[in-house]
């Protein structure tokens, strides 16, 4: 019978970057982020003879894969079924799958949909085995892409480094659930170019840099002073933490070799003039970029009206926009396979 299960994109505040094993997605620091409630990825997975996947865009034109995307996602299956059977209940599960993907992630919007996608994945995988638990999902999912570890959690979420080389060696946990405090982002997207390199290959690079080292000493406080600014609801200190570690992951990727540069003068120009703003008008609003140029505003709900003002004010960029969502999970009926679907349509 055939998994449906949908998840969306997060925004970091403190950086994943930088493996222990490549392989296995391990991390080589904490992290933490927001789960946002948009754009959505659904999956539809199904019992199969061969592994074969499918991809579709909003308007259900297909987008075909590559074939380094088909095998990451092949890949993930098994590294998935190995983790299942290593913890003994892949009784259920399929020895091999087909996968549809319909990505409602409007192409160019600077949201990479890796970790939508694979903590959807990780969610319909999960939905062949009895009771499996969240922690087991959010493994599942890093093994696609580290960051969907936290996506499979609504509200707020720590990616804990965790001990060992092992496939169950690092999962995400909840800090805080969707309804504690309520956030936006703000999404600028200054240019629509491809990047040229993607977080697997740039997180190879993370320990070329010279400021790795120091980097990894200072994620610890950072990570526990993030986890107290949610808690106590403190945008005061969230800014300054979570703006201080998105220019310490840029520090490294642009001191790594090669040097990764991923913002460009307009990310620039939008952060030196939402400082400006926040300073003029005291606003609860704080920036961060992931790996393209890309600007998140993250803010408190007071400060929306004036960032919605000053995204739309940005020549030729495209903006969007998100609150916290709930993050992954399982839909019931599968559209699919329902006879009664059409009466909900
Ligand atoms: O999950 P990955 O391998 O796509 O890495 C995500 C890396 C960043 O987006 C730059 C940071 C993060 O923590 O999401």
């Amino acid at each position: 019978m055939p998994i449906r299960a949908v998840s969306t994109p997060n925004i970091a505040l403190i950086k994943y970057w930088g493996n222990r094993n490549e392989e296995l997605r391990l991390p080589a620091a904490d992290s933490l982020s927001m789960t946002l409630d948009q754009p959505t990825v659904e999956v539809v997975v199904s019992q199969s003879e061969r592994f074969s996947a499918r991809s579709f865009e909003k308007n259900d034109t297909e987008r075909p894969l590559s074939v380094k995307e088909n095998a990451r996602l092949e890949r993930h299956f098994l590294l998935a079924k190995k983790y299942l059977d290593n913890i003994g209940v892949a009784g259920a599960f399929p020895a091999s799958a087909s996968v549809e993907i319909r990505s409602n992630i409007p192409k160019g919007i600077g949201l990479a949909s890796s970790a939508a996608v694979f903590s959807a994945l990780a969610e319909a995988y999960g939905g062949f085995v009895n009771n499996l638990s969240r922690r087991d999902i959010s493994i599942l999912a890093r093994l696609g892409s580290g960051s969907a570890s936290r996506s499979v959690f609504g509200g707020f979420s720590a990616f804990v480094v965790g001990e060992g080389e092992e496939l169950g060696s690092a999962y995400a946990e909840q800090i805080a659930p969707v309804g504690h405090w309520k956030l936006w982002d703000v999404i600028i997207v200054p240019s629509q170019e491809e990047k040229k390199t993607g977080s697997t290959e740039g997180h190879a690079l993370a320990r070329t840099s010279s400021l790795f080292e120091a980097r990894l000493r200072d994620v610890p406080r950072r990570q526990k002073e993030c986890i107290e600014a949610i808690r106590e609801k403190d945008f005061g200190k969230l800014q300054k933490v979570a703006e201080e570690d998105c220019l310490d992951m840029h520090a490294v990727m642009m001191s790594s070799t090669p040097p990764l540069r991923y913002l460009n003068d307009e990310t620039h120009r939008i952060v030196r003039d939402i400082e400006e703003l926040r300073t003029r008008e005291h606003l609860a609003v704080l920036y961060t970029m992931d790996a393209g140029p890309t600007v998140h505003l993250v803010c408190e709900e007071s400060a929306l009206p004036a960032v919605q003002a000053f995204a739309h004010a940005q020549k030729g960029c495209i903006m969007f926009e998100a609150g916290i969502g709930g993050g992954s999970r399982r839909v019931w009926p599968s559209y699919q396979q329902s006879h009664l679907w059409h009466l909900y349509k």
